[in-house]
């Protein structure tokens, strides 16, 4: 885990540095979900698959960014799923993106997920790493990631970041959001996954959602490349995470780029959601 956690590390040095000096024209490719990619992505891809590939104990990666899983090692026993820039489109207008990690056990399933981390690429490159039980801010200082400490989340929050388009969602998704801010929830929400649900980690807690609807009736969001390194991160840290009635993890993926509709919480707004969802 160590081995991986540094090449992940020296991962988010390269890609910080790409991001700064790149031209982000977009490339003419499209990932497996129809997006077009930005020649930062790409990049972003390749430098994460080559890190990794120097790890021996990792046996097969998955990235968002390619249709098919890569074999690295036989002999290896981890299996890493990482989105390798996420909400890249927010790189133009200079919001932060990051990078998304979940290292699984022998198979791409949540109940195997061991690990997760993500980085930050905002004013200052953070990255967090969810293992044991415990969840650990490191801040990159002169080349280095220095530890800064550990992450928990209260009870109940005072975020609410409601994604998704508004048109789409079931009414009583709505009325729950509503409610919420109608409770004094004030509304934080950037497009970028990493950084929104980072805010809510070091602020204490809130609801990240993004619901199934009318148009995505799965949500958008990716199960082994985004869902599940988050949920673990938010349950090492006193939250849950589920998607609507069911907790993330325990759901199948039958495909390595399937999505689920998420909503990530402190225990509070969590608990607000199973009640609504349930009796809907
Ligand atoms: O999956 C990519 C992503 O950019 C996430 O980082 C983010 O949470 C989500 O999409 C935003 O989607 P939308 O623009 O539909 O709110």
């Amino acid at each position: 885990m160590k081995e991986i956690l540094e090449a992940i590390e020296r991962s988010a040095i390269r890609i910080k540095r790409a991001i700064d000096v790149k031209d982000i024209g977009y490339s003419q490719e499209q990932n497996s979900s129809g997006e077009t990619q930005l020649q930062l992505d790409i990049q972003s891809d390749l430098i994460i698959e080559e890190e990794l590939s120097h790890v021996a104990s990792v046996h097969t990666i998955a990235s968002e960014e390619k249709e098919l899983p890569m074999l690295l090692n036989e002999a290896g026993h981890y299996f890493i799923a990482f989105d390798p820039l996420d909400g890249s489109s927010l790189v133009d207008v200079n919001l932060s993106v990051g990078s998304i990690f979940g290292i699984y056990e022998g198979e791409f399933i949540g109940s195997k997920l061991l690990a997760s981390c993500y980085v930050v690429y905002g004013p200052r490159v953070e990255l967090v790493f969810a293992y044991e039980g415990t969840v650990k801010l490191y801040l990159l200082q002169e080349g280095e990631f220095e530890y800064v400490k550990e992450i928990h989340l209260g009870e109940k929050g005072k975020i609410n970041a409601p994604g998704g388009t508004q048109q789409f969602w079931a009414p009583y998704h709505k009325a729950m959001i509503d409610s919420f801010f109608a409770q004094g929830y004030r509304l934080r929400y950037s497009g970028g996954m990493v950084p929104d649900l980072h805010q809510i980690l070091l602020k204490g807690g809130g609801l990240f959602s993004y619901p199934g609807a009318t148009d995505k009736p799965e949500g958008k969001l990716r199960q082994l490349f985004e869902v599940f390194p988050f949920a673990l991160i938010f349950e090492m840290a006193g939250g849950q995470a589920i998607d609507g009635t069911i907790r993330v993890l325990d759901k199948n993926t039958a495909h390595i780029h399937d999505t689920s509709p998420c909503f990530f919480g402190s225990k509070h707004e969590i608990t607000v959601v199973l009640d609504v969802y349930g009796r809907n």
